[in-house]
């Protein structure tokens, strides 16, 4: 993910930028640059690769000057490139930009700067923002930054420097963290407190649309109307270790948390503006070349393998084409009936995954057209396939995956829709819903995100358990399958997800007195049957925890406790059930005292067949 840091003091500004981008290296990223203004020039430093490739570049005519600010790319738009990494600049070197986050109108405000004559130099939504800014200074640093502010949507943090204005910072949030830190004659900027806890733990952490002008001695804050904002210090009193976490105790459950804005980040300039329709500019298909699809693989590994199980019924559902679901591992050996009339979708948070990326060769070499649903821009699997949807997650440091599996599930969900839109096996009528709904999805996994303390009841009370059963019909089946993969990896507890239809045809005789089985019940087409098969184990004396959607008053009087999710369609409903199965996992694998970042025998990225 993209970190941002500032200087401004009477000290040299690089060796902060540096020292301060050095800290949020965890974070994971690309290319790296730096800006520093001195004598009316700001001189700016960018390369792809490591920070060391930086300081390498810079080695002996450091940019010298008070006021500075530095960026970690994690590319989103356009690839890692020298060009494309931060600091972005007007067209005459007169202002510089960093930003985290994305522009989602910027395709829209490039053509116009464009028609008036600015010149682009990167593929980034960035670079708008200095060309905008020149376009409207008008002599008023703030002022002008404001009218920027006003035809900018999308989320971000941001700092402008201005050669015109050289004693000041100015910076500002929406959906993106950003935190001022309070020196002694000096004051930082950064995207996130481990950037600057080694000069400062006096801090201003910036809300949702204020407005900071950040100056060696003051730092003057205001909302979006320029009301003045009173600010309290917040004193940091985490250490090194705990900064990197967000002040969360694992980066799992920081990832879990993170939902909200990776689903809103990966949604984004996705949906049309009066959601009848998805935009995927990025495919750019017609419906001549979705008609020619006579079959669908999907191909991947693990939650990613979830993932596609959801995938298939979207893309069923709404658009009517048949999909198999593979395992990455398995594929390719199996010799898949294939031709130029497939389509082969390998997803992977890595896209490094050694078994996915020789399944989507194999699908090549047998003729298939192939997208990568991928969350790191220029992997191993985004370079090979024809074309690339990303998940717009950020770095998923935590080996179980959580917040990819939300976005891949968005991304399936566009897709199937897209499919749908070009198809026209949707209907209008429809499809405006569907969309209306999952615009509110990110709003509504905050929401079930609010209430934890239930599931760490639950942790504790059968976190020693030896056995666990999750169950369900239809999408409630393959979001059990990742419910028990998630507390297998990170709690060493034996669990197992089964088809509810399926119990009685074997498993059934596991199911004991007080063997907890989680049973997903927000299907409604199929939640009868699932009630059913809810009293099958209820009758062998399981202990049932019950999931399903607000409103619900039936499965309580079967399940020993019920959690509750927001009410959705049962499409979409998928991506606030698996939430409370993420929770229950991270809680009874704390319970049990395991590494919950590092489970056993596990690696983030697996590059070995
Ligand atoms: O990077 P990928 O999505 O290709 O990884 C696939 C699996 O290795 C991964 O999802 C794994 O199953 C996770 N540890 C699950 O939490």
């Amino acid at each position: 993910m993209c970190g941002i840091v500032g200087y401004i003091g009477s000290n040299q500004a690089a060796p902060f930028l540096i020292e301060g981008l050095t800290k949020l290296e965890y974070r994971g990223y690309d290319s790296a640059g730096i800006a520093v203004l001195n004598d009316q020039i700001i001189c700016v430093e960018k390369t792809v690769g490591r920070l060391a490739a930086l300081e390498e570049k810079i080695e002996g005519k450091t940019p010298e000057g008070c006021i500075g600010i530095g960026h970690t790319r994690w590319a989103t738009h356009g690839r890692p490139s020298d060009t494309n990494s931060h600091p972005h600049t007007d067209c005459h070197g007169d202002f510089a930009v960093v930003h985290n986050g994305i522009i989602e109108n910027y395709m829209e405000l490039k053509e116009d700067l464009i028609s008036k004559g600015h010149v682009f130099k990167s593929e980034t939504d960035t670079e708008v923002l200095p060309h905008l800014l020149e376009e409207l200074y008008n002599g008023d640093f703030e002022a002008s930054v404001r009218e920027v502010l006003k035809r900018v949507e999308g989320s971000y943090a941001i700092v402008f420097m201005s050669k015109k204005d050289p004693d000041k910072l100015i910076c500002t949030k929406q959906d993106n963290p950003l935190v001022i830190g309070l020196g002694d004659g000096e004051n930082f900027v950064a995207s996130d407190i481990p950037a600057i806890i080694s000069r400062t733990r006096r801090t201003y952490i910036v809300n949702d649309g204020e407005l900071a002008v950040v100056k060696k001695d003051s730092v003057w804050i205001t909302n979006s109307l320029g009301e003045p904002v009173t600010k309290k210090v917040f004193e940091v009193n985490w250490n090194a270790e705990a900064a990197e976490k967000g002040g969360y105790e694992h980066f799992m459950l920081k990832e879990i948390h993170e939902q909200p804005k990776a689903v809103r980040d990966t949604l984004s300039s996705r949906i049309n503006k009066d959601n009848s329709a998805v935009v995927l500019e990025e495919l750019g298909w017609t419906e001549e070349y979705v008609n020619s699809f006579s079959k669908v693989f999907i191909v991947a590994c693990g939650t990613a393998y979830h993932a596609g199980l959801v995938g298939k019924y979207y893309i069923e559902r709404m658009a009517r084409v048949p999909v198999e679901v593979d395992i990455a591992s398995e594929f390719r050996y199996r010799q898949p009936i294939i031709d130029d009339n497939t389509l082969t979708i390998v997803v992977s948070q890595s896209g490094e995954t050694i078994d996915t990326l020789a399944a989507l060769k194999e699908a090549k070499r047998l003729g298939s057209k192939t997208l990568a649903v991928t969350n790191v821009v220029g992997s191993s699997i985004a370079r090979e396939a024809d074309q690339v949807i990303y998940t717009w997650a950020g770095p998923e440091i935590a080996v179980a995956s959580t917040k990819a599996y939300t976005t891949q599930l968005i991304v399936m969900f566009l897709l199937g829709a897209y499919m749908a839109g070009l198809r026209g096996t949707v209907a209008p009528r429809r499809m405006k819903e569907l969309l209306t709904m999952l615009r509110n999805i990110p709003a509504q996994i905050s929401e079930t995100l609010e209430d934890v303390e239930p599931i760490k009841v639950f942790a504790k009370k059968y976190g020693f358990n030896n056995d666990v059963f999750f169950i369900g019909r239809a999408l409630d089946y393959e979001v059990a399958l990742e419910g028990s993969l998630k507390l297998k990896e990170i709690s060493y507890i034996h669990a197992e997800a089964y088809a509810a239809g399926e119990l009685k045809h074997g498993t059934l005789a596991l199911i004991t007195q007080g063997v907890p089985v989680v049973a997903l019940a927000t299907q409604k087409s199929v939640y009868d049957k699932t009630l059913s098969n809810i009293k099958e184990v209820k009758a062998r004396d399981a202990v049932v925890i019950g999931i399903a959607a607000t409103g619900d008053t039936e499965l309580e009087k079967y399940a020993d406790h019920v959690i509750f999710v927001p009410r959705t369609d049962e499409l979409l409903i998928p991506l606030l059930a698996v939430l409370p199965l993420q929770l229950l996992s991270y809680y009874t694998a704390i319970t049990r005292g395991a590494d919950v970042d590092k489970p056993r025998n596990l690696a983030k990225s697996v590059t070995v067949e």
